[in-house]
């Protein structure tokens, strides 16, 4: 795709990838994504905001072939999604610097052979004169690695945010069009890349809130001219108290942990609780972490195979303790044959959610009487519980 004009003197380039399944191996991207990368012309200097991934870096070459001079590559974050063509872009423009962070120097460092000398490094606040525009470079800690920062362009009011603000969506809005799509793309990239350091985000939300920012121009996804629904979001998904909702991942081999997970749904209904369910022999995983932005209460269902969780389980129970919800209680049911360990390996595997863990339910065979008591007890403790959340 060729440049697109954003407003004077300012182009966005990059590329559409409308075929990535994946990203990080983990998370999958029903709509593809974007790798944002930003041209800013001054009336002296002409910069360059990040690259594209590998595969990609033919098509910013492309996009590049008419600017003769480039004085900066602005590297914001070092992630090969972004910094993939650093290289290339260094070796057609042998006199432009990298501007980056100490530490993303070093990270760029530890994966291409650039020459030190190629690098000049900001500090938070520091101005970059361009001419007729001036870039205030922002320290952005955690707004997915330790390294990134963002810039601020006072003259035009945009923010460069890094991944901040993302959205996996290849489309071809250059501004967002469709808030409700972009609010759920963005959610599910949210969970993933930021719900670990919210309380840092948080953090830069607030130092945000001294800027004039008509405009948020993001690494990944449409940019933002009417950037205050996202604002909104990001505050209440990092701020806002957990849903009165329980997450219910569950598998089941042979039927008795389903049955137990149905009368709990049926019970935290009738208790006035809300409940999204999520079979992990086929779930997209993705939805799963949105849905843990939310929930005040997880609840893992699993059968015991052999003495421990299915693997299955497990492996929702790792992304969960990864991408640190705020949920404020768990719980763990399920049905075993013979013998089980699984509460002491479940709770075991979730060190980083700060967590009540309400007493669980473990049915030997098919839940009876005592179990069904035994969950109709956790649905009105829970819901006793999410009336003071
Ligand atoms: Fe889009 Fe963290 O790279």
């Amino acid at each position: 795709m060729k440049p697109r004009k954003i407003q004077e003197g300012i182009y966005w380039m990059g590329s559409l990838d409308w075929d990535r399944r994946l990203f990080d191996a983990l998370i999958p991207l029903p709509d593809g994504t974007t790798y944002n990368a930003y041209l800013v012309r001054g009336t002296d200097k002409t910069v360059l905001f990040d690259t594209v991934d590998l595969p990609k870096v033919h098509e910013i070459l492309a996009q590049l072939q008419d600017v003769e001079k480039l004085d900066y590559v602005i590297v914001q974050h070092a992630e090969p999604d972004h910094s993939g063509g650093v290289p290339m872009v260094l070796e057609k423009y042998p006199n432009a610097k990298v501007i980056c962070t100490p530490k993303c120097q070093a990270m760029l460092q530890d994966r291409f052979e650039i020459p030190e000398e190629r690098f000049q490094t900001v500090n938070d606040g520091d101005i970059l004169d361009l001419g007729g525009r001036t870039l205030e470079f922002m320290h952005l800690p955690w707004v997915h690695w330790p390294e990134t920062m963002g810039a601020y362009i006072k003259e035009d009011k945009i923010l460069f945010s890094c991944d901040l603000f993302g959205s996996h969506i290849a489309s071809t809005d250059l501004f967002v069009k469709d808030k409700a799509r972009v609010f759920e793309a963005a959610k599910r990239y949210y969970a993933e890349i930021m719900m670990p350091f919210r309380k840092i985000i948080a953090k830069h939300l607030e130092r945000l809130k001294n800027y004039d920012i008509r405009i948020i121009a993001p690494s990944h996804g449409s940019i933002y001219d009417e950037p205050q629904f996202i604002l909104d979001a990001y505050q209440e998904w990092t701020t806002g108290k957990p849903h009165n909702l329980v997450v219910i991942p569950y598998v089941s081999m042979h039927g008795s942990t389903l049955m137990m997970v149905d009368f709990l749904t049926e019970e935290l209904v009738q208790n006035g609780v809300d409940v999204m369910r999520f079979d992990l022999s086929e779930v997209d995983i993705g939805k799963l972490a949105m849905a843990l932005v939310d929930a005040a209460t997880i609840v893992i269902a699993t059968p015991t195979v052999l003495t421990g969780p299915h693997p299955k389980a497990l492996y929702a129970i790792a992304l969960a303790n990864l991408i640190r919800p705020k949920a404020k209680y768990a719980s763990i049911i399920g049905s075993y044959g013979w013998g089980t360990k699984v509460v002491e390996q479940v709770a075991a595997a979730l060190p980083n959610l700060k967590v009540e863990i309400l007493p669980p339910v473990l049915a030997k065979g098919i839940p009876k009487k005592a179990e069904l008591n035994a969950l109709s007890e956790m649905a009105a403790q829970i819901a006793q519980r999410h009336q003071n959340l």
